[in-house]
């Protein structure tokens, strides 16, 4: 059994993905962390994330190791993750791993959760179960300015509302798997809802449908 759930930045993917994976007892991937690493990969080596050579080996070189670490949470991460995510040979390189965990979850696991751009339309389009979150790109700068405020007082809003337009605009706007909406996706609109909410809304239609 495989849950799909796809959006843009910060429309609370992550939290919704992590909570129904544990409910189920589910395996939980988190894509964007891959193409966060190869970023990050990137830019510890001084290298320029949109130059193609360098993020296909970094995807090629990601180990477990890389993919841990609050710094890869950062919008900074964030931009180079959306600029290695662009070249069709890092997908590429990416796509095998999300297939196999998908496919065979780890720890004898009956099924998995993937959360990213594009589960439902290129990773796993087979999958029986398929989310797309939305949110206004305001309310996204809100959630994330705030978690951010936590962390750095000095946080400034406009500056998290442009990383994220700018992203959105890179995300939707590449030719390999573009952030999208598959047509038998369950659309959920969560300006208006809070984290239990969509939880709930997602938990009922999980099981209705299984
Ligand atoms: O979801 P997150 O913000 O961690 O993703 C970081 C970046 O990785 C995104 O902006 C996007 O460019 C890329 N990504 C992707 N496909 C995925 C997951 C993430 O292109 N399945």
């Amino acid at each position: 059994m495989i849950i799909a759930i796809d959006g843009p930045a910060a429309s609370g993917k992550g939290t919704l993905a992590r909570r129904v994976a544990e409910a189920m007892d589910y395996a939980y991937l988190d894509t964007g962390l891959l193409y966060r690493a190869t970023g990050a990969k990137v830019l510890a080596e001084n290298g320029d994330p949109a130059d193609e050579a360098a993020a296909v080996a970094a995807a090629e070189n990601l180990s477990a190791s890389d993919l841990e670490g609050e710094a890869l949470r950062s919008e900074e991460v964030g931009t180079a993750a959306s600029k290695v995510a662009a070249i069709p040979m890092v997908r590429e390189v990416l796509l095998d791993f999300q297939r196999t965990l998908a496919t065979t979850p780890p720890g004898g696991k009956r099924g998995a959760v993937l959360d990213g751009r594009d589960i439902g339309t290129v990773v796993c389009p087979e999958a029986p179960i398929k989310f797309y979150l939305t949110a206004s790109v305001e309310e996204r700068a809100n959630r994330r300015f705030k978690q951010l405020q936590e962390k750095n007082p000095a946080a400034i809003y406009e500056r998290v509302l442009k990383e994220l337009e700018e992203r959105d605009a890179r995300d939707s706007a590449r030719d390999v798997a573009p952030l999208k909406m598959a047509d038998d996706a369950i659309h959920i609109d969560t300006d208006r809802l809070n984290a239990n909410a969509v939880f709930d809304a997602v938990m009922a239609h999980i099981h209705t449908h299984m």
